[in-house]
Parts: structure tokens; sequence; C-alpha cells
């Protein structure tokens, strides 16, 4: 790990102003000192208190964490609730019914409202009408649907009757909808016509047909189809059913099912350094404790006078615990929001935050980098004095993006949350309180009180302050994945590795702290590349690439970009002869769809190389920082003495234009 070196070096500080700190939920650096001093000296009384304080439990536990089948730990595993009740039920006791739970904005501007009393209606009546389709406790329901009520609708009545949501977000293909259907042995599918998006509509019905089409989906019994465009679409007799008439008469409200704390809650799939999507599955009460303080510490959630936006998608882990879970579960007004940050103009996130006066704006490096480029009179003319904390999440910020946010949308005078955490660990992890701890542009600061993090060399010993080493969490923590859906031994082998003794939380990403102990995220260790904010692992590219019929092997790699963080480069040899001119640039362009058609449209590579052969070592290994080198298009130094081909490396810097 010695050859990770950083080479920032960031000296801002930014301590909470005075006003934000006196009304914070934590306040001030020693308040944060407390919580964490409590959680070193008594860990367990210390999250069994704050599971007491902030979950509504139906039977409470007796135990807080059991270790004894680890890495397979278990919280509060006596312990019986259900997280749509702690979302709506436990509001409206609370006097809240009449209180907007949420603002949704469509793509064409026009709002919806839903109170937490519409709210909890219309999540009993689709409870019942999944319940009416054979669903019950334990049983798998895909949710491949557009940002909406109804999205939100799905998720909260898959738990208010103990079913297991797998959320798949609306840009993934038919070919990755329907893996998703047949590892995770769903049941229903719940679906829209379509999606409208920056004025365009994205079938979303047709790619599940297609999907169920391409075959071996045999759990599939039913498909639910909320109207939303009004588009076209085949409706299978039999199995296909539309929402409205699904809920028609069935009655708003439904008992919630008790469920066991560590019943699953989820399954989300994300990506790995290997082929297959890895189903990170959740928990019920663990993950439901996470969601709830980190609102609390992190976004010093003010049900009462907030209004929170997190413009993440419900298909990613974010749209998980800070859209459909975390905000409602603290009582507060959240905005959603269907459409894309540039329609029908470059000021919209600007001109919702004025319009729907809110506090709390949560969203990715990515957005705020695209929104950068395109200057800062846009937001000067939308009035964002509402704004009172920024976040931001999926990858590193880099500080002139994060000045940026500041001055240009918090002002000066907004504190900036910079929230590292991962699809596994379900929460916030290491970020600033924001009332308590200073930031430093580019770093995501401190721990949460009660997670221990460290950063350690391959043999597991901590190294030093101002080294980086490998990210890793020391003590397990009630938010984190419970295993890998249907594969305990790659959970294992994958998050808890023997070589560093079986039990700290291995998260995949590099790190090093500072003289301040703060945290700054270097990047990930495995091949993933993170595109926008997104996870993809490299080898499902390959995969998808390799199983075109002219594709004979590929290797993908990522390069810094602009405003995707990175972008995927493919380095591909063709079966037959090296494609060249015209020919080379139409199998780009073929290339590029397919794997939009196999993947998404986000896994498209930027840039497509041709080459006889692959450089590799003399064992046969792809030399994959050699491939870096070529697609930053940087002089290569390294030593390539080992290299079996070394005449490739001319062929593979060529673009093809
Ligand atoms: O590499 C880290 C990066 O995103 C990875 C997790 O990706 P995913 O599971 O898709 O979840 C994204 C949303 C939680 C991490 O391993 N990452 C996430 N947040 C940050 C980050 N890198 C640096 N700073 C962050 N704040």
């Amino acid at each position: 790990m010695a050859d990770i070196t950083s080479v920032l070096h960031e000296t801002r500080v930014f301590p909470p102003s005075a006003e934000f700190a006196a009304k914070a939920n934590v306040s001030g650096m020693a308040a944060y000192e407390a919580l964490m001093n409590e959680a070193k000296s008594d860990y367990a009384g210390f999250w069994g208190r704050l599971a007491r304080e902030n979950i509504s439990w139906h039977k409470l536990f007796s135990h807080v964490l059991d270790e004894s089948g680890a890495p397979f730990y278990k919280w509060f595993d006596d312990g019986e609730l259900n997280v749509s009740w702690n979302c709506l039920d436990k509001n409206i006791h609370a006097g809240k019914g009449d209180k907007t739970a949420l603002i949704f904005e469509a793509d064409d501007g026009t709002v919806t409202t839903s109170t937490y009393n519409d709210l909890l209606k219309r999540v009993g009546k689709f409870a019942n009408a999944l319940k009416s389709l054979g669903v019950t406790k334990g049983d798998r329901v895909i949710i491949y649907m557009p940002m909406s009520i109804e999205a939100v609708v799905s998720m909260q009545a898959c738990a208010r009757i103990g079913a297991i949501h797998s959320v798949v977000f609306g840009g993934f293909s038919a070919k990755s909808l329907q893996e998703r259907i047949i590892d995770a042995g769903a049941k229903v599918v719940v679906t829209a016509d379509e999606s409208m998006r920056g004025g365009k509509a994205v079938p979303l019905k047709a790619a599940v047909d297609e999907a169920i089409g391409l075959g071996g989906c045999n759990s599939l019994e039913k498909v639910v189809v909320y109207k939303r465009s009004g588009g076209a679409v085949n409706m299978a007799s039999g199995r296909d059913v539309w929402w409205h008439e699904a809920t028609a008469s069935q009655p708003d409200e439904c008992e919630p099912v008790w469920v066991n704390a560590e019943h699953p809650l989820f399954i989300l799939y994300t990506s790995g350094s290997t082929g297959k999507p890895k189903g990170v599955q959740h928990s019920t009460g663990g993950y439901l404790l996470g969601a709830l303080l980190s609102m609390k510490w992190v976004f010093d959630a003010k049900p009462e006078t907030d209004v929170y936006w997190c413009t993440a998608d419900v298909g990613w882990i974010t749209g998980h615990t800070y859209v459909a879970y975390g905000p409602l579960a603290m009582g507060m007004t959240e905005v959603i929001f269907e459409g894309i940050p540039t329609y029908p103009h470059a000021g919209r996130f600007w001109e919702m935050i004025q319009k729907h006066k809110v506090t709390t704006f949560y969203t990715a490096p990515t957005a705020i980098r695209s929104l950068i480029k395109l200057g800062a009179d846009l937001p000067a003319k939308f009035d964002l004095s509402s704004l009172r904390l920024l976040g931001t999440v999926g990858e590193p910020i880099n500080p002139e993006a994060w000045m940026w946010y500041h001055e240009h949308i918090g002002q000066n005078r907004c504190p900036i949350v910079d929230t590292w955490w991962q699809t596994e660990t379900g929460s916030n992890m290491i970020s600033p309180l924001p009332g308590a701890v200073p930031t430093k542009p580019g770093s995501c600061t401190l721990p949460l009180p009660g997670i221990m993090v460290g950063v350690v060399d391959e043999a597991g010993h901590d190294v030093e302050k101002g080294h980086g080493g490998f990210l890793v969490i020391k003590r397990p923590f009630p938010s984190q994945l419970r295993t890998l859906w249907g594969d305990p031994e790659r959970f294992r082998k994958t998050y808890f590795p023997e070589e560093l003794g079986g039990k700290m939380y291995l998260a995949g990403d590099s790190t090093h702290q500072d003289a301040d102990g703060y945290y700054w995220i270097m990047g990930r260790i495995d091949d993933v590349l993170n595109v926008s904010g997104h996870r993809l692992g490299t080898m499902e590219i390959e995969s998808a690439l390799v199983s075109n019929p002219r594709v004979a092997e590929a290797a993908v790699v990522g390069k810094p970009h602009d405003i995707k963080g990175e972008a995927v480069v493919a380095f591909v040899v063709c079966k037959g002869a090296r494609p060249e001119g015209d020919e080379a640039k139409k199998l780009v362009a073929e290339l590029r769809e397919w794997v939009g058609k196999e993947i998404g449209p986000i896994a498209k590579p930027d840039d497509i190389r041709f080459g006889d052969n692959l450089p590799k070592t003399r064992s046969g290994k792809i030399m994959r920082r050699l491939l870096r080198a070529i697609a930053k298009g940087e002089e290569i130094t390294q030593d390539v003495s080992t290299l079996e081909n070394p005449a490739i490396l001319e062929q593979l810097k060529q673009a093809v234009v």
C-alpha cells in the first residue's frame, strides 16, 4: 500500500457557525466526543439505548448484539417491529397525520403531495393488493419504477407485510432486470408503463416483457403496472395487472406484519469485482436504526421546520435510506423528483429549492460538477436562502467542487456533510456532524458515533496517520449488510477476509487519515469503477462486451472524467481482423449500444480501442495498470519487460476517431 500516496494537500477548515451549532442536534465537538466515548466504553449499552429511544418496538429486544456466528452478526434479534409502522403510523399517532410527507415534482413540473394520513392509506391499499396477488412474508418483490409516490408506496407496502423488496434502477436494461428477477426468485414485479425523464418517455413495462422473454424467470407470477404516462403497453392476461385495478376495491387499512429485527427488509444488487452482481441483504431493526440516527446526527433533522430533499433515485441505496425510509421514519417533509437536473433548463435544481423552500439538500458530486460547468450565474438567479445544510455522497468530491457548492449554493452559510458510506453499510459511516465537526473540503472527516473505522495494511495491522491503507470497520454495526442473498460464502470472503482476521469489515476503499484524524477517501481497491457515483464492475462490462459475436476479448478500465468522475474505457480484441477506419467507427457505435442494452446506458464506454491482443504478463494476466495509463494518455514509464507482446501498446494508444 506504500505506493498509494495522496496528492491532495488541502488546508482550509470550516468550523460550524455558532448559530448553526447552537441549534444542532449534536452541538459542539464535546457532544460528539461524549457519544463516541459512550460507544467505546459500553458498545452494546450504547446501541441498545439508541435502539430503545429511536425505534417503536412491538416487542422490545432483550439483548443487543450476538457475535457468536461472526461475521453473521445479529442485532436486537428477539425484538419485533415493522418499518412501515415506524415510518407512518408512529408519526400519525404523534399527531402528524395532516403533515405533508411527500412533495412529488414530476418531470414536467406538476406537483403532487401526500400527507402521512394519505400515504398510510395508499400503502395499506397497495399492501392489500400485494396480499391478494399471493405475496406473503419473505416473498421477493422486484420494484422497477420511476421516481414517484408509488415507488415509495411499493417499498413501504412490502415492508408492511414483511415481503422483501429489491428495487432495480429504471435505467438498468432488460437483461440486468432478468438476472435480478432470477437471482432473487421474485414472485411479483412492480413497474410502470413508462417513466418520464427530460421530456422523454422511457419504456419500463416493455423492458419487463423483454426480461421475461429472455427466459428463466420461473418464480415470477404477477406484474403490477402503474399507469404513469398512458403510453401503449402489452398486458399479458392472467399475469399482468394494472395498479389502479389491483387496488380499486382494496381497503386502505392493512395490519402491519410484525417481524423479527433480523428479518430481511430488502435486497439491493450492487457491483462487485467479479461478474455477478451481489445481492446485498439488509435487516429490519439495525437498518432502521442506522437510517434514523444518521438523519438526526448528519442531516440534523428538524421535522417541524425542515423541507428535506435527497435527489437520489430509489434504485440506489441512497434512495432507500435517505428517501424511502430515513426521512419518513423521522416524520419529515421531503421532496422527491422524477426528472433530471438539466430539464427543461439547467437551473432546475435551484428553481426547485426556491419553489419548495428546501432546507436540506443532498446530492452527488457528479451532479454538482455538471452544474458547475454551466456557471455560477444560474444558481444566482434563484432564492436559495431557505437552505441551511448541504450534503454529498457517492464518490470523493474534489475540493474545488466542494468550494463551489459551499459558495454558490450554500452561500458560505450552510455546512456541507460529505457522507462516506456504501450499499453494504446501509447508512452514513463517516461524515461530519454539521453542528460539531469542522469540515475540510474533500474530506468526509470523522466516523459517526459508534462506528469504529480504521486503516490497515494487507495483514490487518494499523497503519500510521498520513499513510494509505484499506478502510475497515473494526466492530460490527447495526445497519451493515447481513449477507449476500444466496451466497454467504461470497459475503464472508468479500467483506471479512481471513487475511484481516475474519472479523473486520473490509470496505474495498483505500483511505488515509491526516494529523487531525480526518479521513480522506482515495478510491476503490478492487476493479470497480465509479461512474457518476454509481459502482460498475469492470468484469460485468467486459462480460457484456465479450457476449457480442464480434468480440473475442475485452478489458475495461476507468479514466478520470470532469463530470462523471470516471469514464469507462474498453480495450477490445475482435474475432478476425482488427477493425480500422470506418469499420472501427461503426463497431464502436454498435458496441456502445450493445453495452447499453446488456447493462444500461450508464455503463456505455466513452472510448473503445481495438488491438490484436491485450497487454499481458507472461503468466497471462491482463496488465490493467498499463491500460489505465494508456486510457489516460500518459507516457508509459513502467517496466514493460514482463509484457508478452509490447508491440500491442502502439495499437491500443490509437483512439477511434
Ligand atoms: O468508493 C466509495 C464511494 O462509493 C462507494 C460505494 O458505492 P455504492 O455502494 O454505490 O454507494 C453509493 C452511495 C452510498 C464507496 O465504496 N463513495 C461513496 N460516498 C463517498 C465515496 N467516496 C468518497 N467520498 C464519499 N463521500
